[in-house]
């Protein structure tokens, strides 16, 4: 079913599916990367972790109504989505202060919000992905007003529903990262990954962070960290 490889970024390959131009294969890779790629490590049997979370996620939020473009895991660390064409801005929605809003406006970590933050950055690695509002998604993108709102509306049904989620699986969902795409008829559309790569997840007793911060960081074994998180969200029925 795999076709050629279409394209590689820094954490996922994506290959076209022979005979079939409206799906892609997502292979995910075990490379880890920070800060806009400048650090960079590898660690052996992580694109199977994110690729059985993400896929665990994404098929959560189908139940809850919200489609992506995930179809199913193919294998460990392969997943069938349907081909979309990627909107160049990545969607971050924040609970809790961490990370770049904590070291850009100097608000404590651990701050809560009092509702989720929407942040929008423009995705373009030679500029490292920077902050923008509404006016420079149009100068930029060729998303419009109405589609700019749908993508707003549906990261915030992701967060409820993911709040809800990790939640059951005794973890606190601090900030996420998405992104959406067009399909074939120019439906905006939930694409990428949901994973502990994207997603901040500090579990509820301890607050140990279970995320790709340890990896940022150097605080601990990320494999083992993905590893728990799996097997917590295998143990729900
Ligand atoms: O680095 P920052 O604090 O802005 O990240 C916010 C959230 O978005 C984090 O969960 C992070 O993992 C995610 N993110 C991502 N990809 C990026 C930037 C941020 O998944 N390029």
């Amino acid at each position: 079913m795999k076709g050629n490889l279409l394209y590689e970024g820094k954490a996922k390959q994506v290959f076209k599916v022979k005979d079939n131009e409206t799906q892609l294969v997502l292979s995910y890779k075990n490379d880890a990367t920070a800060f806009n790629g400048q650090k960079k490590a590898s660690f052996t049997g992580k694109g199977k972790y994110n690729n059985l979370i993400s896929a665990k996620v994404f098929e959560y939020l189908l139940e809850k109504g919200i489609n992506s473009h995930y179809k199913r895991a193919l294998n460990d660390t392969e997943q069938l989505v349907e081909k979309t064409t990627i909107v160049p801005i990545e969607v971050v929605v924040r609970n809790i202060a961490a990370g770049s809003i904590t070291r850009r406006l100097g608000i404590a970590e651990k701050t809560v919000f009092a509702s989720p933050l929407v942040e929008l950055y423009y995705k373009k690695d030679e500029l490292d992905d920077p902050i923008i509002n509404d006016q420079h998604v149009f100068i930029l993108t060729d998303a419009t007003e109405l589609e700019l709102k749908q993508i707003k509306a549906i990261a915030l049904n992701v967060n409820t529903h993911l709040k809800e989620f990790f939640t059951g699986v005794n973890l606190t969902l601090v900030d996420f990262k998405l992104e959406f795409g067009r399909d074939a008829l120019g439906n905006i559309i939930l694409s990428d990954e949901i994973s502990p790569d994207t997603c901040r997840l500090w579990d509820k007793d301890t607050g140990e962070k279970m995320d790709k911060d340890v990896f940022r960081e150097d605080t601990g074994d990320l494999l083992e960290v993905y590893d728990k998180i799996l097997k917590r969200l295998e143990a729900v029925k």
